[in-house]
C-alpha cells in the first residue's frame, strides 16, 4: 500500500444544546464511523464561555428588534478554544444568510477532512448572532427555504453528508457515487423494490426481475428523475 495515512478528522461543534445530537451521532453510520475510528467528534458548550455569574451568551439587538442575539465574545472564544485543538480546521456557520448547502459541499470538506483537515460547526440559536463572528468563519451554509430555531439540525445534516463520503463509512465503496445528488442536481435515485414481488396488488416492474443488466440499466435511466409529489 502507498497511501499515507492522517488523522481522523476532528468535528467539533459549538453548540448550546451538544445533547441534541446524542441520537444522531451515537447512532448508524455516523457513530461505526467514529467507534473505527473514520472521524471524531466533540463538543464545546457555548454556555462555558458566558459572561459572569449567570453565564450570559445573548443580549438585545442594537437598532431595536424582536429577541435576543448570540454576544460575539463567548462565540469567538468557543471558536478559539476549537482552534487550539484543530488549528487548521475550517470553521463552518449553519445561518439562513448563508449559500445553500449542496452535494458539492459535501464533497468539499469530505475531501479535506480525507486530508486530516477537520471542522468546526458554529451553532446559532435565539434570533441570531452578532455579525462580527463572521469574521471568524469560513463557510456559511444554509440548508433550505425555510427557518429552524437554531443551527444544531442544519449542523447534523451537513456532518451527516460529510462523514458518509469518508472512505470506509459506507458498505461498499461505491454506493455513495450511484446515488442520488452525486452531482447537486443531476442523478437523482433511481425507484428501487425488494420482496415481496406483489404487496397489496403492487407488483414489482417486471425488466427488474429479469436479470438483464441492460435493460435494468435502460429502465433506471428512464426513471431517474424526481418523484411528481
Ligand atoms: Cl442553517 N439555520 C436556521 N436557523 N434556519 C435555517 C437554516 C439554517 N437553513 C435553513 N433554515
Amino acid at each position: 500500500m502507498s497511501s499515507i495515512t492522517v488523522n481522523p478528522p476532528k468535528i467539533q461543534v459549538i453548540t448550546l444544546f451538544p445533547e441534541m445530537f446524542d441520537g444522531v451521532l451515537g447512532s448508524s453510520m455516523l457513530w461505526k464511523a467514529a467507534n473505527r475510528g473514520i472521524v471524531e467528534y466533540s463538543f464545546i458548550n457555548l454556555r462555558d464561555f458566558g459572561l459572569g455569574p449567570r453565564k450570559q451568551v445573548d443580549d438585545t439587538p442594537y437598532g431595536g428588534g424582536d429577541g435576543m442575539l448570540l454576544k460575539p465574545d463567548p462565540v469567538v472564544a468557543a471558536i478559539e478554544t476549537a482552534k487550539q485543538h484543530d488549528p487548521s480546521a475550517l470553521v463552518v456557520l449553519p445561518t439562513p444568510r448563508g449559500k445553500t448547502y449542496r452535494q458539492s459541499d459535501a464533497k468539499e470538506l469530505a475531501a479535506l477532512g480525507e486530508q486530516g483537515t477537520g471542522i468546526i460547526v458554529v451553532c446559532p440559536r435565539y434570533e441570531g448572532y452578532d455579525e462580527r463572528i463572521t469574521h471568524w468563519i469560513d463557510r456559511q451554509y444554509s440548508i433550505g427555504n425555510y427557518v429552524l430555531t437554531g443551527g444544531e439540525l442544519p449542523a447534523m445534516v451537513l456532518i451527516d453528508s460529510v462523514v458518509r463520503l469518508l472512505p470506509g463509512v459506507l458498505g461498499s465503496e461505491t454506493s455513495a457515487e450511484i446515488e442520488s445528488f452525486q452531482q447537486d442536481d443531476e442523478n437523482i435515485e433511481f425507484p428501487q423494490y425488494t420482496r415481496p414481488e406483489e404487496f397489496r396488488g403492487l407488483t414489482v416492474p417486471e425488466v427488474l426481475r429479469t436479470g438483464h443488466h441492460g435493460e435494468i440499466e435502460k429502465w433506471r435511466t428512464v426513471h431517474s428523475q424526481k418523484a411528481e409529489q
